[in-house]
């Protein structure tokens, strides 16, 4: 075989598919294989036609069409799929070579097989990728992490393919070691608590508002050229107004209320257990799929536990505002917190993460890309060393002016029995981090009543214990 390829790409779902297209449209070669290799023949005679592609029937004549020092991208499923390829791999390459995993790997494990591989004298690189199937075909947002020399060599070919916002690349070096998909990971726990948020508000205009899945499309998609602006809520109109053609009822209507996830939320919240940081939002946010997964149980016990009846008698137009304030001031509580994790992880793995880059290569390509990221990336970029998003001006002047409104949508929907567990917590977030003095004196005095915990004093210096 002569003719070489830039890169190689193992993993052809449509994920792997789509990025491998993307590399290709970008002027490289690309070659490709697959464990079930009638996929690879597929693509080359199929999407990939008359493309600069090599398809590719065995791991040897893979690795041997591809130019040295190679790079290898693995979009095989995260978990045990990725250690079986790393293992087939590793003994047809040769120094220098490079490793990229670009699934949505847990961080951990990331930073095991960059150690194995390095032993190898092979260099590794974990990257997040966001942005879907339709993302990874025309510029995802790229989250790389790893060995620093692997990531300048890449540099050149991810830089490319990455999604463009005002003439920059969606993609930086994130940091050390399993970095990058720490970031992917904080990144999809965000992305967890924003899309509940969503639906909560959803929820709320639906049951209070009476308002229909149509009415409510045109808000979401007016809300999307204002302050809101992004994707979540740009395909929350776009499937609200979905008809079902067979009974002409909105999709969504007909759609089983039992959401699934894969587990980067449940990860980023046991993370920042493991490290101490408040994310109760996303942490809200994982526990309302599992609730809505009780489908059956949740079915019985809506015929023996009341509620309140819904009484709405207030102006429908104001309320929607406040809706929106609420869903605004929720929004950049959720990022507030994502960013403040990724603040802490950063001293206590050794990351050296940018916040300001890394919410700047979020403004593009990814799932929770937003205007309100543009914003955030400045807030960082005039204090790199902020310790919550809250203490930016520009962010708490908003939280200021749309406080009120988060709480009035709050009591409303508690009042009406609608579960807000993302937008309430989110706001008992904002009121506990705003306030000077918790009840945690009580906890101290029960710690040390039931087990002589022993608390401090505000009035003095020292470690004080009470016979009670
Ligand atoms: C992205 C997404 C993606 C993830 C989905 C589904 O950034 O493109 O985060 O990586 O697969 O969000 O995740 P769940 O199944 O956990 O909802």
């Amino acid at each position: 075989m002569d003719k070489k390829s830039d890169i190689g790409l193992i993993g052809l779902a449509v994920m792997g598919e789509n990025l491998a297209l993307n590399i290709e449209s970008k002027g490289f070669t690309v070659s490709v294989y697959n464990r079930t290799i009638s996929k690879v023949d597929k693509l080359i005679e199929g999407r990939a036609k008359g493309k600069n592609f090599i398809g590719t029937h065995s791991m040897e004549e893979f690795i041997k069409s591809i130019k040295q020092p190679r790079k290898i991208i693995l979009m095989v499923k995260a978990g045990k799929p990725v250690d079986a390829v790393i293992d087939e791999i590793i003994p047809h390459l040769s120094k220098g070579d490079i490793l990229i995993d670009g699934g949505n790997t847990y961080f951990k494990d990331t930073e095991r097989r960059l150690k194995k591989v390095e032993e190898k004298g092979l260099m590794y690189i974990g990257t997040g990728v966001s942005g879907g199937e339709e993302g990874a075909l025309k510029g995802p947002s790229i989250m790389p992490g790893g060995h620093k020399e692997a990531y300048e060599e890449l540099a050149p070919i991810l830089t490319k393919i990455a999604a463009q916002v005002k003439g920059e690349p969606c993609c930086d070096y994130m940091g050390p070691g399993g970095a990058g998909h720490y970031v992917k990971m904080v990144h999809n726990g965000i992305e967890y608590s924003i899309m509940q948020t969503i639906v909560e508000a959803y929820d709320f205009m639906k049951d209070v508002l009476n308002l229909s899945a149509k009415e409510q499309a045109r808000l979401f998609s007016k809300w999307n050229d204002d302050v809101l602006g992004s994707y979540l809520i740009e395909i929350t109109g776009k499937i609200l107004a979905k008809v079902d053609k067979e009974t002409g009822k909105a999709i969504v209507d007909l759609i089983l209320d039992e959401a699934s996830q894969k587990g980067t939320g449940k990860w980023t919240s046991q993370n920042a257990m493991d490290l101490g940081v408040p994310i109760p939002s996303i942490d809200a946010a994982v526990q309302a799929r599992f609730i809505s997964a009780y489908k059956t149980e949740r079915v019985k016990a809506s015929k023996i536990l009341s509620g309140p009846e819904i009484e709405f008698a207030g102006d429908k137009d104001k309320f929607v505002e406040m809706v929106h304030d609420a869903l605004y001031a929720s929004e950049i509580l959720a990022y507030a917190q994502g960013l403040s994790l990724l603040t802490e992880a950063s001293k206590q793995y050794k990351f050296n993460l940018n916040i300001g880059n890394i919410a700047k290569i979020w403004r593009g390509g990814c799932i929770i890309r937003s205007k309100l990221l543009g914003s955030i990336t400045e807030a960082y970029e005039n204090n790199p060393e902020l310790p919550n998003l809250l203490f930016d001006e520009h962010f708490s002047g908003i939280l200021n002016t749309r406080q009120d409104a988060l709480r009035k949508v709050v009591q409303m929907a508690n009042k009406c029995g609608i579960p807000f567990m993302v937008t309430g917590t989110s706001l008992a977030y904002y009121d506990s981090y705003r306030k000077e003095r918790l009840p945690a004196n009580l906890i101290q005095g029960q710690r040390d009543y039931f087990g002589a915990h022993t608390y401090k004093r505000i009035d003095k210096e020292g470690i004080f214990h009470t016979e009670w």
